[in-house]
């Protein structure tokens, strides 16, 4: 079997089989086939995509990889969410305590900051002390006894993904719904779940732009899941405007924090109580979609979330006092403020571009190596729809360096529509997908 061969077939638009999709990535795992021939691969599937099938048999060859956690010692149903990346959205962090307060056993392998999406990791990482770097003995460990744990992919876990991740980050060819597919659910079936939550986002500040291409992402993610007898949910959610009003690590910790004190925004309350309701009703600890959502409540308002989270940062080595004493999370040093040119109603905020004004302030990563900053990004004042008057403040940047503030402003400036008249409100919920 020839590597070009397969390329060629590929570009082509014809089908693979799994011998043939597990020749080429268990080569490319062993540094068999080149970075170069790879490439050209995942460009090829880029236009051409790939039939369920394919994708199915790339997802096992990219969990094969590594090693599945065996997680049956465990007693109770595992359920994990993930996001396909959006810009404030720190719902990971909020669902996973209220999902593990109501019982679910929550194993969550999450993601770094990549582009101008921000990753669980490094939100996390900004709470002082809090380690993701846990062994697979650990990890089960703590979620035997805490009923939940955060930690990132390792060369354990799917290291194909990793590969092909950092592959695809520099060849253009991350926005590509099988390969997406993929990625995420080796991830997330090698970490030994039983059911899975996903919430897909679509708008300006997701990798699908169109809901067409976030509802066949969802459908495949299903199908994959299906396909080895595991429940997954796919809810496709608005990424049209930042989620919540935190935009950077520490600032979205803040957020998280006021909003398992039940004094969140309006939009982040109502997504994570809907997710957190999915993955308690597909551990089947309420009978109802109705129940569960009473339970996810329950766990907001009585705080037990809050205290869950709290637990979990103690665990994984971080000051749960952060969560109360904002003072000790690391903060900027600068702020400015943008305010609107004239009066109206708020009809647009490009998510994409707050999360690239975000980055260039340091909050992501242009490559997957550059460090971040964990203090700096951008706290919304208002969220579209609402009415502002001229030279009312719409957002402010917080920096730690000059450098690139202008710029970032600019980005920033450019992403508020202010119109005169009031907009239809968007749904923030858009479909249900299985
Ligand atoms: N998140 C992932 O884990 N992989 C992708 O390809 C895109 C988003």
């Amino acid at each position: 079997m020839r590597t070009v061969d397969l390329i060629h077939r590929k570009r082509d638009g014809e089908e693979l089989d799994s011998e043939e999709i597990s020749h080429l990535i268990d080569d490319y795992v062993r540094g068999d086939v080149p970075d170069y021939q790879m490439s050209a691969f995942l460009m090829a599937t880029y236009f051409a995509g790939m039939t369920d099938r394919e994708v199915s048999s790339l997802t096992e060859c990219m969990i094969r990889s590594g090693e599945t956690v065996d997680l049956s010692s465990i007693p109770g149903v595992k359920v994990d969410k993930h996001s396909t990346g959006g810009v404030g959205d720190k719902t990971s962090l909020i669902v996973a305590p209220l999902a593990a307060a109501a019982g679910v056993i929550v194993p969550m392998v999450s993601g770094r900051a990549l582009g101008h999406t921000g990753g669980t990791l490094d939100k996390l990482e900004s709470i002082p002390g809090f380690r993701t770097d846990l062994t697979l003995e650990q990890f089960r460990a703590q979620l035997g006894e805490v009923g939940l744990c955060f930690i990132g992919q390792s060369d354990e876990l799917a290291p194909a993904d990793g590969k092909l991740y950092a592959l695809r980050d520099v060849t253009a060819t991350v926005e590509s719904i099988p390969l997406i597919a993929s990625s995420i659910m080796s991830k997330k079936l090698a970490e030994g779940l039983d059911a899975l939550v996903l919430d897909v986002k679509v708008g300006a500040g997701a990798f699908m732009k169109k809901q067409v291409d976030a509802r066949r992402l969802a459908q495949m993610m299903v199908g994959i899941g299906r396909r080895v007898d595991k429940r997954v949910q796919a809810l496709i959610t608005d990424m049209n405007q930042p989620l919540g009003y935190a935009v950077g690590n520490a600032l979205e910790v803040m957020e998280v924090s006021q909003t398992l004190m039940n004094q969140g925004p309006a939009d982040l309350t109502r997504l994570c109580l809907e997710l957190a309701a999915r993955m308690i009703h597909l551990a089947k600890i309420a009978p109802t979609l109705e129940d569960a959502r009473h339970l996810a409540e329950n766990k907001l308002v009585d705080g037990s979330g809050y205290r869950k989270l709290k637990e979990v940062i103690q665990a994984q080595g971080g000051n749960p006092q952060a969560l109360d004493k904002f003072e000790l999370l690391p903060n900027a040093t600068g702020m400015r403020e943008i305010a609107s040119p004239r009066a109206g109603y708020v009809s647009a905020i490009d998510a994409g571009d707050v999360g690239r004004a975000s980055t260039l302030m340091g909050a992501g990563r242009d490559r997957k190596d550059d460090r971040i900053d964990p203090a700096v990004g951008v706290i919304l004042e208002v969220k579209v729809g609402e009415k502002v008057d001229a030279g009312a403040v719409l957002c402010r940047l917080y920096y730690t360096s000059e450098e690139r503030v202008e710029e970032a402003a600019d980005l920033v400036e450019g992403a508020f529509r202010v119109s005169s008249q009031k907009a239809e409100d968007r749904a923030l919920i858009l479909e249900v997908v299985g």
